[in-house]
């Protein structure tokens, strides 16, 4: 019979603890939220600067649907090329100082379609080998020649970009800016470095990175003091810090034209509504105005990892919002994800295949909606789950067990 092994996959997931099951959420995303019925402080949204229900932000999507409606109607290339949509990517270049910018239904979206829009089978593409899924599926998708190179390492990439100067072929490095697993941030000023030696193009997706990182939340590419000539394709989403939905692609004249010409998931998909494009105009405002959100996600982060410190418990080196606990078998993740749960706080367990085998993790992640007290709270219940010696396995976890 066809498919017939369909029950059997789902049973294996459940016994290796791979198994995903979707909570329902019941109210707006903030510190606390409704889930299932049950009230959570949660630390697991990508709604870093606390915008996804800032009342400025609802009230410039209502303006926006009550003058322009609900669905944009029809494809870019079409007619739904919406004002609200041109004026976004205008403000948007404008921020990152950049020549253009194309927005993208999603992040998945603008992956897909930009190193597709620029690959070709003769090509060569060179991926870090944490990079998002999107990303990954982007340069297997496009059919070139798939490199992966170890974790944020330059001398491995400079290695396999020199044994793949062949004459006629492209070559394309991609990196998350921020790694959306782990929160360490590229090495990007010696990636581009690389590229620059090698003849390579760099693209950044920076999805964790806008908002949160840079001058004025401008992201790791501006971090790293790299403009668009290092940096030739930048990529951001929309649905995390702006608090909004979608994503955006920045780089010069040629190459968003190119992308409007040649990136099927912008061509062949329904414009996002022009009320989504309208509230992210007005959190761009936000997010360029009120660094406050930046300094206290830094105080919060602070705080965080000074308790675990002194806990033992394993860190990454993150300075950024996300923030995860290295716990190494995804039963124990998934352990310390319901004996929070119990005590009324909410975090995933992220496993594979997520991430690697061996480095399953509670991926902490702070909202600028949290308070210290928020912190504390997690820190206490943190040290009350260390008295279970079962839960107090996650401090003796080796990389790779
Ligand atoms: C690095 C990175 N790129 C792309 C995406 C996908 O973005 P979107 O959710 O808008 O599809 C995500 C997460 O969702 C991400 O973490």
């Amino acid at each position: 019979m066809a498919f017939d092994n369909l029950a059997e996959k789902l049973a294996q997931r459940k016994a290796e603890s791979l198994y995903r099951r979707r909570r329902v959420l019941q109210s707006p995303q903030g510190a606390t939220v409704c889930v299932d019925g049950q009230n959570f402080l949660a630390f697991c949204s990508n709604d870093y600067l606390g915008l996804a229900n800032d009342s400025r932000l609802k009230a410039a999507m209502v303006d926006a649907v009550n003058l322009s409606g609900v669905g944009s109607g029809a494809s870019h290339l079409v007619n739904g090329h919406h004002e609200q949509h041109h004026l976004l990517e205008e403000e948007l270049a404008e921020f990152l100082g950049v020549e253009r910018v194309l927005c993208f239904s999603s992040g998945y979206m603008a992956n897909i379609g930009t190193v597709n829009a620029l690959l070709g089978k003769q090509d060569h593409v060179f991926e870090d080998r944490l990079n998002h899924a999107s990303l990954l599926d982007a340069g297997l998708l496009s059919g070139a020649r798939f490199h992966r190179y170890l974790h944020a390492d330059v001398a491995s990439l400079n290695s396999k970009l020199s044994r793949a100067m062949h004459p006629g072929s492209e070559r394309l490095v991609i990196t998350d800016g921020v790694f959306s697993m782990d929160g360490d941030v590229a090495p990007l000023a010696e990636l581009a470095q690389a590229c620059r030696q090698h003849d390579a193009w760099l693209m950044v997706d920076d999805a964790h990175g806008y908002g949160v990182i840079g001058k004025g939340g401008r992201g790791a590419v501006n971090a790293a003091g790299l403009s668009v000539k290092d940096v030739p394709l930048q990529v951001g989403t929309l649905g995390k810090a702006f608090g909004t939905s979608g994503a955006f692609v920045a780089g010069d004249e040629t190459t968003i034209e190119t992308l409007i010409q040649f990136a099927r998931s912008y061509i062949y998909t329904t414009a996002m509504p022009p009320s989504i494009a309208a509230a992210t105009r007005k959190s761009l405002q936000i997010v360029m105005a009120e660094d406050w959100r930046r300094q206290h996600l830094a105080t919060l982060i602070a705080a965080f990892r000074k308790g675990c410190e002194q806990l033992g418990f394993r860190l990454m080196s993150s300075t950024t919002p996300i923030q995860p606990i290295l716990m190494g078998t995804a039963d124990l993740a998934i352990r310390w994800s319901l004996f929070l749960q119990e005590k009324g706080i909410l975090i995933t367990a992220i496993r594979p295949p997520t991430v690697p085998a061996g480095t399953s993790r509670l991926r902490i992640t702070f909202t600028a909606a949290h308070t210290e007290a928020d912190v504390m709270r997690l820190i206490d219940q943190l040290k009350i789950g260390l008295r279970n010696p079962e839960l107090a396995k996650a401090l003796r976890c080796e990389d790779g067990q």
